[in-house]
Parts: structure tokens; C-alpha cells; sequence
């Protein structure tokens, strides 16, 4: 039998077939190539088999999915397939409620017609907003502050109803913020157009591709005034979807489970051990805050500890030593690659 990871040619889901690889399962990728490179199933074969399958089109094409299934004897599903920034979905709410939940409703049917049950699904700890109170818990208040973040709490709700309704066995993944990349530097974030979140942009800034960083944000009440998040490996999260996985069987039905190391790190602690990653200073300027920004997140991580039996282990450090590598390696994403510094 095999697990059908939809989105697999992404960030988090190439590092998480790896992962998935490993655990002894046989991979499926399925994957529209909408944010992603064919260079990056290359990247994830060189590093599992070279004839791991994958299947190109939309997660919302329900016969598309149910034929990769049948073919591929799938009796697992990881679902990553979204649209996933902030910023695009205040401009195309419509693109991202139809990409982001018409995924969800094609992998869903047709999962329900081939009686397959299990189901690890990609949310965010978006879902908790701009939280009152830190660390948060699974049952701290949700509601979204973006399209974006609505789309994953509609998600998680559809989930929760076709769970309680006895058809489906479903681990609702709250990731915090996950960077760094594989450590053989072969897979990593590759975004297409302008990066939005602090890693990439700041270790483009130290690459000499962009001159400085915007700190959004001096004056937050955080030890030194920028704002704190919860940072993890993308290695951790991947194994963590194999714990998911092979939790189900002990808990039916829909179980949310927030994934963070528990340990927050300011923005500007984040570019002063960079600096010492890379060796140099990185250019940067503290700006005002950008709107709907949360002062300060960071996951209460024991359920995860206690349901799935994972515990992040690789500290903020190691997450940037191997985000590095990865940039130095691949200047310009897949595409780019240098073939000198490719392991
Ligand atoms: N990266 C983060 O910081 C973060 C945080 C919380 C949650 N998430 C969620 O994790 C998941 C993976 O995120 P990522 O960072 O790897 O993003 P990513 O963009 O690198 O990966 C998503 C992949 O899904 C593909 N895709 C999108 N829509 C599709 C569709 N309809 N059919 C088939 N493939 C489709 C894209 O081509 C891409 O390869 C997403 O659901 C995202 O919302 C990400």
C-alpha cells in the first residue's frame, strides 16, 4: 500500500516524502506544479528512489486523484496542496477559498469512495489569529484575520464534520513557522516570485541578491521590540507527519495537534545568529509594524508530545545552517542550482 501526498512537490511535502520514504511507505506525489518546480520530484527521487511516482494535475480533480489512488494502491493520504500566502489572498480571496477548499473537497471525495480513511491535513497555527495569550493551546480561541487563514479553519471545520460523522480518521496539523531544509542541502524553499516571510528574504539580503531587510515592528512589548514566533525545523515537521500517520489507528475521528518547538525567538534574534551562520552582518532596517501582525506566538507543544509521541529536536541554530546551505547550493531555486556546491 502506498501514501498519496498531494502538494509533494512543495516545500514541506518533499521534505515530508523523504520522511514518509523512510518510515518504510511507498510515495505517491501528486502535485500542479502551480507553486513548485519538476526539479523538486527530481531532488525528492534522488534522495528516496528514483522511481518514486508522481502524478501532475489539481487535488480538486476528484477522478485525477481517485485514478492515482487505484493505480498506486494508496491507503493514506498527506494533503499539503494550497495556495499559501497571506498577502495574495487579501487580493484573490475567491482563487484561494476554491483552491484551498476545493482541494480539500477532491482528495475528500475521493477518498470516500475508495473507503480510504486516513487523512493528515495541512493547517496552521494561522488559526488562532492574533492570540491574547501565549503559549496556545489546541483549545485557545481560533478565528482567522486573512483569506488565507480562513480557508484553513473552513478546512479543519469540514474535516472535523465528515470525521464526526464516523467517515474519516484526520490529524489537523498546526504548524508554527517552519524554516530550514534538508541537511544534504538537495530540497528546500524555493518560492516562486517575491518572498514574504523573514528566512528567505533575510538570507537573500545575505546572498547579495536583495540590500536589506524590513523588521516590521520596534516597538512590540517583547524583550527587544520585534516580534516573536515560533520557528521550526521543516526536518521536524516532516517526521511529525509520519508520527501523525502512525497515531490515527489510537485516535479516530479528527484530533488537532498544535506542531512548534514551544520556545519563541524575536525577529531580531533571528538576523543576529544568521549574521553569524553567514559569517557577515545582514543589512536591515526596523520599520513600523505591518498590519495584522501578531506581537508574539509560540506553540504549547505537549499534545504533540503526548498524541503523536514527536517532540521537535533541532534548534534554531541547525535550522539556519541548513536553510543556508540550502541557498548557497541553489542561488536561484531548482532552476539554479550550482552544480560546485550541490552535495
Ligand atoms: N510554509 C509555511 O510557513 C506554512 C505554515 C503553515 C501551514 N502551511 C501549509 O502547509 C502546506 C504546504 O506549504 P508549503 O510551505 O510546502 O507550500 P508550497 O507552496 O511550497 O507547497 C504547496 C504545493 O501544493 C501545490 N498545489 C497548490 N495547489 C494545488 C492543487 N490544487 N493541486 C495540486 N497541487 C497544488 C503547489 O504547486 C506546491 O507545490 C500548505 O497547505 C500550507 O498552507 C505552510
Amino acid at each position: 500500500m502506498a501514501v498519496l501526498v498531494t502538494g509533494g512537490a512543495g516545500y514541506i511535502g518533499s521534505h515530508t516524502a523523504v520522511a514518509l520514504h523512510e518510515s518504510g511507505r511507498r510515495v505517491v506525489l501528486l502535485d500542479d506544479l502551480s507553486n513548485a518546480s519538476s526539479a523538486a520530484v527530481d531532488a525528492v527521487r534522488g534522495l528516496t528512489t528514483p522511481d518514486l511516482a508522481f502524478v501532475e494535475g489539481d487535488a480538486a480533480d476528484i477522478d485525477l486523484v481517485g485514478r492515482a489512488m487505484d493505480e498506486h494502491g494508496v491507503d493514506e493520504v498527506v494533503h499539503f496542496a494550497a495556495s499559501k500566502s497571506v498577502e495574495e489572498s487579501v487580493r484573490e480571496p475567491l482563487a484561494y477559498f476554491r483552491n484551498n477548499l476545493g482541494s480539500v473537497l477532491g482528495v475528500l471525495a475521493a477518498m470516500e469512495a475508495r473507503e480510504v480513511r486516513r487523512l493528515v491535513f495541512s493547517s496552521s497555527c494561522t488559526v488562532y489569529g492574533e492570540p491574547d495569550d501565549v503559549p496556545v493551546t489546541e483549545s485557545s480561541p481560533t478565528g482567522a484575520v486573512n483569506p488565507y487563514g480562513w480557508t484553513k479553519l473552513h478546512g479543519e471545520q469540514l474535516l472535523r464534520a465528515v470525521a464526526d460523522a464516523g467517515g474519516l480518521d484526520v490529524m489537523l496539523l498546526r504548524y508554527f513557522n517552519p524554516i530550514g531544509a534538508h541537511p544534504s542541502g538537495a530540497i528546500g524553499e524555493d518560492p516562486t516570485g517575491i518572498p514574504t516571510n523573514l528566512v528567505p528574504i533575510l538570507l537573500q539580503v545575505a546572498s547579495g541578491r536583495r540590500e536589506w531587510l524590513q523588521v516590521f515592528g520596534g516597538d512590540y512589548d517583547t524583550t527587544d521590540g520585534s516580534a516573536v514566533r515560533d520557528y521550526l525545523h521543516v526536518v521536524d515537521l516532516a517526521e511529525a507527519h509520519v508520527a501523525a500517520l502512525d497515531a490515527l489507528s489510537a485516535h479516530p475521528g479528527a484530533t488537532a495537534v498544535n506542531l512548534g518547538t514551544g520556545r519563541g525567538h524575536s525577529v531580531l534574534e533571528v538576523v543576529a545568529l544568521a549574521a553569524e551562520v553567514v559569517g557577515h552582518p545582514i543589512a536591515h532596517e526596523v520599520v513600523g509594524r505591518r498590519p495584522g501582525d501578531a506581537e508574539r506566538i509560540w506553540a504549547d507543544p505537549s499534545l504533540a508530545a503526548e498524541v503523536l509521541g514527536w517532540t521537535a529536536e533541532r534548534d534554531l541554530r541547525t535550522m539556519l545552517e541548513d536553510h543556508w546551505r540550502w541557498c548557497e547550493a541553489h542561488p536561484d531555486g531548482f532552476v539554479g542550482a550550482r552544480a560546485d556546491l550541490d552535495p
